[in-house]
């Protein structure tokens, strides 16, 4: 065998154990580089004749140009290799059954809130808010509720100072103040947010949410209120005819005062709204005390309005089927 062929023999059996860029670099440099095995037989050319040179200079580039060639070729093979492995390293096994997640859902009395306020801004209501700390003045007196109401008794309602100034509102009333003290008639608001009561048991808890009415403008009469409560409540409950009926009541922000009722009926367990013999409180409303007017600076000789509020936790129970108030609590769900 010549030198040449054990050069290249040397040389393929090298190359076929490399199995990295770095060792196949290497084999170039042993091979092809400035003291390489091929390099050096370069170097022997000058003892040759011009014949032999010729000779051996083709043998030795055809040797150089298969060496050159074989190391491109394995350089791919390697980069493919790698390629490959890298892809089924990273893998994903979509068979693995996933973590458990907690989706988040939208409350259902932040649900609730949004269902009615697009009901009443169909017919031009607009949104108004209060804060949750307010002045005894608004929460109560402004609203015509005397001294000695039990709603002002420390059972009732969170005091937060000793003086009973300031107070957790125990009800969206104030709003009403509010809104009136704020503006000029003609006022036509919704305003739902939380109150907050010392109460706690299936039915009740001390934070829970309410939604307050108030329309004010010249010639408004109880027909107005009538009409808008009828219109919400179908819209509400998505019942058409829904059986309802007024109820005399006394508030003392509101002259007259009424409570509002809905028909229902339970079968196999289960409540149906809107038609029965049974007839389930869902709001409170009436006629803005004149009292209440002028404690707003408003001309209760010119402007009249009604008003209302209700209890939005007590709607979305009704409507989603929710028996315990306290499940609006939990902070995760268990289903
Ligand atoms: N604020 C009353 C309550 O918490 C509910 C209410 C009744 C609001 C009559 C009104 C109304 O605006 O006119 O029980």
């Amino acid at each position: 065998m010549s030198e040449l062929d054990k050069i290249n023999k040397n040389f393929v059996e090298k190359l076929n154990k490399i199995k990295t860029k770095e060792d196949l670099q290497n084999l170039k440099s042993e091979f092809l580089g400035k003291n390489g095995f091929v390099t050096n037989e370069f170097k022997k050319m000058s003892q040759f004749n011009l014949d032999q040179k010729k000779e051996f200079s083709i043998q030795l580039n055809e040797i150089k140009n298969s060496i050159n060639e074989n190391l491109s070729n394995k350089l791919k093979e390697i980069e493919k290799d790698e390629i490959n492995k890298k892809l089924s390293d990273e893998k994903i096994d979509i068979t693995l059954p996933i973590r458990s997640q907690q989706e988040g859902k939208i409350h259902p009395v932040s649900q609730v809130i949004d269902e009615i306020s697009s009901i009443f801004s169909e017919i031009g209501y607009s949104v108004a808010e209060g804060p949750d700390v307010e002045t005894e003045h608004n929460n109560f007196t402004a609203l015509n509720t005397p001294e000695d109401h039990p709603a002002r008794d420390m059972h009732d309602t969170f005091y937060l100072e000793k003086n009973k100034r300031i107070l957790l509102r125990t009800h969206t009333s104030p709003v009403q103040i509010r809104t009136m003290q704020k503006g000029k008639p003609p006022f036509k608001i919704i305003a739902p947010g939380r109150t907050y009561r010392c109460d706690s048991d299936q039915t009740h808890a001390p934070m829970f949410h309410q939604l307050e009415g108030l329309h004010v403008d010249k010639e408004i009469t109880m027909a107005h209120l009538k009409g808008c409560l009828n219109y919400f409540i179908q819209e509400f409950f998505e019942i058409k005819n829904i059986k309802m009926r007024f109820r005399p009541s006394h508030f003392p922000f509101t002259e007259p005062s009424a409570e509002v009722d809905i028909g229902y009926r339970i079968e196999n367990d289960k409540i149906f709204i809107g038609d029965g013999d049974k007839w389930l409180e869902i709001l409170g409303c009436g006629m803005v005390h004149p009292n209440v007017l002028k404690n707003s600076n408003i001309d209760a000789n010119k402007y009249q309005g009604f008003a209302f509020g209700m209890g939005i936790d007590r709607l979305a129970m009704l409507k989603y089927g929710i028996n315990d108030l306290r499940s609006f609590l939990k902070l995760i769900s268990d289903g």
